[in-house]
């Protein structure tokens, strides 16, 4: 059965969405979902969609998406979100900005808009876990310059971080990044180079690691923390493992640590709110049931 048919068919006529990508099996959005579908009563289903990675193929999922009544919408990982843009109708300004779309909801007039939500979960997880961090009270570090750095320095950027210190290990593409997403007005984006990620800790707030180092199966990140002040806030959102060796280091010198699955399930919660009704919000429950799915 084709991948269309299928999904289809597990929604057995109610209204659902997919998360889409290529490859799709190991996505955790079908239990973080799934998980909200249940615990509100909601008759609809939330299912894999693999989509290859061609202009094509693309075409068809919309097409699907706009001609399927009871299709609510989907998500995109990766490759798409960055390829769908031009495909669909209308692309909110928060999207817009960061270049990618997560997140697509079909309007009742059966458009297509795209949205982008991880800036979104990045800073409510960060709220969540440490509700005591203010973001005008001095620099933020940010390691990395990729998809999740875009939108993560995207969403700094509107709750008024005054100056955000970039680093990456090409240097160009957080340049890059640092033109498109520094506003207008007194804030900024200093990009410094890899090898000065350990002094620039020196007087942050908060130290964000967006690059796939720790990582099952990637190098762990060599980084010294001494400069960075105990108060500091230290944000890994690898979620395979949990506790990277950053959030161990930073945990036993006293900072407050966030890890990454407060941010992948916060994201969803625009989406099932859009597609299916429900406010929903994350509880430990949920938590418990998505890190016994991704085995952490
Ligand atoms: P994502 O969408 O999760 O952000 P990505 O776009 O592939 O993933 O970005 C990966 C990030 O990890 C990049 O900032 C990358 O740095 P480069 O731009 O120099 O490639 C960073 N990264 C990956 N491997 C790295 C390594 N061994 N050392 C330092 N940075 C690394």
């Amino acid at each position: 059965m084709n991948p269309y048919d299928t999904l289809l068919a597990e929604a057995a006529g109610r209204p659902f969405a997919a998360i889409v990508g290529w490859p799709v099996e190991h996505s955790r959005s079908p239990a973080l979902q799934g998980f909200w579908l249940k615990q509100h009563h909601v008759d609809g289903h939330y299912g894999r969609l693999p989509v290859k990675p061609e202009r094509a193929a693309l075409e068809e999922l919309v097409a699907f998406l706009r001609k399927t009544p009871n299709a609510r919408g989907c998500n995109l990982t990766l490759p798409h979100k960055v390829e769908i843009l031009p495909l669909l109708d209308r692309i909110d300004p928060v999207a817009r900005r960061i270049g990618a779309v997560n997140t697509i909801v079909k309007q009742a007039d059966g458009t297509l808009e795209g949205r982008n939500t991880d800036g979104f979960g990045f800073l409510e997880a960060l709220k969540y876990n440490a509700p005591h961090w203010m973001p005008d009270t001095g620099p933020v570090v940010v390691l990395g310059a990729g998809g999740a750095a875009r939108a993560i320095v995207s969403s700094l950027m509107d709750v008024g971080v005054p100056e955000l210190r970039l680093v990456n290990r090409t240097r160009g593409t957080a340049i890059d990044l640092g033109v498109a997403l520094t506003p207008p007005g007194g804030q900024r984006i200093v990009v410094g180079s890899w090898d000065e990620r350990s002094e620039l800790l020196d007087g942050a707030t908060l130290l964000v690691n967006t690059t796939s180092l720790g990582m099952k199966d990637q190098p762990g990140l060599d980084i010294d923390l001494a400069k960075l002040p105990h108060e500091a806030v230290v944000y890994d959102i690898v979620y395979v493992p949990l506790e990277t060796y950053l959030l161990a280091a930073a945990r036993s010198r006293g900072n407050r640590c966030v890890d990454g699955l407060g941010m992948l399930l916060h994201q969803g919660r625009p989406g099932f709110e859009a597609w299916f009704g429900p406010r929903v919000d994350v509880s430990a429950a949920q938590r418990h049931a998505v890190a016994a799915d991704l085995g952490a």
